[in-house]
């Protein structure tokens, strides 16, 4: 997987590069690269944003700032680009991000995510640039960036060998493997603490049964809407 973010603020990403499993997604030969879309501006005093026709508030990225970073990336049109990978802008409006989307992104041999800032993008750049629109939530980010983590950590966590030994991606939450339905409850040790104890089932070393009732509590949760 190539992943590459465009972003105004690229330092926000070095800190999450050394998080563990995208470390590890790094060690394994992904790549996960922060591009500052204001170093390649044509513009003077590295401007990349301006104010909307028709007035109103805040400012809009430019369609020409945005040709122009991704032109010195990929050395091709933006427009043909979308040919060769996804170009992912990053809206509130855009497609809703779930297990199954994280699992369709995973897929792709090459990502490409747009940060938007202040108000976001020209139109002309999600229309002729990008692929898709996908949103972490109804609510309005000041910038694409933590959405662009969100997903980075979503998908990347996904890719084979990039969780440890004894962590699965399989069996959890919103999984396939459970229906699409919320992972069921966890306990360790102590196995009484304070009189709150724990299903007896799970002490009972008998797998067939554990099974069961992990997949019965993971459906209940799922009708309840619980987590
Ligand atoms: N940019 C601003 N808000 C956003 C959101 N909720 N999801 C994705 N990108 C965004």
């Amino acid at each position: 997987m190539n992943l590459d973010v465009l972003t105004l603020f690229p330092a926000w990403f070095d800190w999450f590069r050394t998080q563990r499993h995208v470390a590890n997604a790094l060690e394994l030969g992904h790549t996960f690269e922060a591009v500052d879309m204001r170093a390649s501006t044509p513009l003077n005093w590295g401007q990349v944003d301006d104010t909307p026709f028709g007035g109103g508030a805040g400012m809009v990225l430019r369609v020409d700032v945005m040709e122009a970073a991704l032109r010195e990336r990929y050395g091709v049109d933006p427009v043909d680009l979308r040919e060769d990978r996804r170009v992912i802008a990053l809206t509130p409006g855009g497609r809703l991000l779930d297990d199954a989307l994280a699992g369709e992104l995973a897929a792709e041999p090459a990502l490409t995510l747009l940060c938007g800032r202040y108000e976001g993008f020209d139109e002309r750049i999600l229309e002729n640039f990008c692929t898709d629109q996908v949103s972490i939530g109804r609510y309005v980010l000041s910038g694409g960036e933590p959405a662009a983590m969100v997903i980075g950590d979503a998908v990347l966590r996904k890719l084979p060998g990039v969780l440890g030994k004894d962590e699965s991606a399989v069996e959890e939450s919103f999984s396939e493997a459970l229906g699409g339905a919320p992972e069921y409850p966890h306990y360790t040790r102590p196995a009484d603490w304070r009189g709150w104890g724990v299903p007896e089932v799970l002490l009972s070393g008998h797998h067939e049964r554990i099974r069961q009732w992990r997949l019965e509590e993971s459906r209940r949760r799922g009708e309840g809407g619980g987590a």
